[in-house]
């Protein structure tokens, strides 16, 4: 056999066995420019027919053809194969497994003194108080002066003020966080005419050293009830019922004296301690008591200075603290902890 065609033969042969041995696309154009490249094995052996009887050359032509269309329909055939593989294993890797459990989502929930806050003012509106806010800068007027609290007061010591705008700056209108819900007892009674019956929740800030009782941001929320013909009875009938509604059914409550100067008389409330049930013990030290709020009778000259006649009209209004309210119903020790913002703390109350 002439040394050509074996050659060729050869040539053929292993070039089949290259292809099938690829693995990859890329190496495929390896293997096609090692075999049938300019510079490959095919040309060199083409080259080397040269001396070969001119009568034979296109035999050897014609074998040399039928060799590169064979490796040439191998290499399609593998490229093929390849990227067909390739396209299922990307399929296969994207694969969505839906027997998978699901991510869990965590789900939101209330702030505890959103919770106390919501529930502080269900217990109002189902007696019929209507609630509204008001604003957290406020003015000297409404925070101060028409609350019987004029410029040099002493009652003034009583809150610690971040001032905006403050009088000593010379302005005319001296501007404030308001330190008290109370202000909007103003804003609405000069925006109506009564009866009133609102419950005002927000945010109150005073100057102050924060400790585990004391924040220089915190909420208040306040009422106020104003028509003919209210008493002192109806104050302790309603805070009583709100009372009772939120720390128990059996609870007590009790009234003192107490100053505020925009109510005469003005009075605090306490609750028996559900505790040690008025026996004494730690939270409520030792008195058997706890104090919740600030209440009184609407002081006269308020009323007048928003155009109610006090000779026809009488009102109750009362202050508490929303997070006091939820620390002694959690058994909650320290106020930071609610503006902590620890998930562990907060989780607790979903
Ligand atoms: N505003 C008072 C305070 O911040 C709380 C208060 C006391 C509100 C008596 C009232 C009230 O409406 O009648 O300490």
């Amino acid at each position: 056999m002439e040394d050509w065609r074996a050659e060729l033969e050869a040539l053929e042969r292993e070039g089949q066995a290259a292809i099938a041995a690829v693995a990859g696309v890329p190496e495929l154009e390896q293997v096609r420019v090692q075999f049938l490249g300019r510079k490959g094995r095919l040309t060199a052996i083409l080259r080397g027919v040269a001396g070969i009887p001119p009568a034979e050359r296109p035999a050897v032509g014609a074998r040399a053809n039928t060799a590169k269309a064979a490796l040439e329909a191998a290499l399609e055939a593998r490229r093929a194969h390849l990227e067909a593989a390739a396209r299922e294993a990307a399929v296969a890797r994207e694969r969505v497994d839906v027997t998978l459990p699901g991510r869990p989502v965590g789900g939101g929930r209330l702030h505890p003194l959103t919770k106390i806050l919501q529930e502080i003012c269900a217990v109002f509106v189902e007696m019929g108080f209507q609630v509204v806010e008001g604003p957290e800068v406020e003015w000297d007027y409404y925070n101060f002066e028409a609350l019987n609290i004029p410029e040099h007061h002493p009652a003034r010591d009583m809150w610690d003020t971040f001032w905006v705008n403050p009088a000593s700056a010379g302005t005319e209108r001296p501007m404030l966080l308001r330190t008290h819900t109370s202000p909007m007892q103003i804003r609405v009674m000069e925006a109506t005419r009564p009866p009133v019956r609102v419950i005002v929740p927000g945010k109150c800030y005073r100057y102050e050293a924060v400790d585990a009782s004391h924040e220089s941001q915190f909420h208040q929320v306040e009422g106020l009830a104003v028509d003919t013909g209210i008493t002192f009875a109806h104050l302790k009938g309603t805070l009583q019922r709100f009372a009772r509604r939120v720390f128990g059914e059996e609870r007590r409550v009790r009234f003192r004296c107490d100053y505020f100067p925009f109510v005469e008389p003005g009075v605090d409330m306490s609750i028996d301690c559900f505790v040690c049930q008025g026996a004494g013990c730690r939270l409520c030290k030792g008195t058997g008591w706890i104090e919740i709020l600030g209440a009184g009778m609407v002081h006269p000259d308020v009323l007048a200075r928003v155009g109610y006649d006090p000779s026809v009209y009488t009102g109750f209004a009362f202050g508490m603290g929303p997070a006091r309210i939820a620390m002694l119903k959690h058994g909650i020790e320290d106020i930071r902890l609610f503006h902590g913002n620890d998930p562990r703390f907060l989780r607790q109350f979903a």
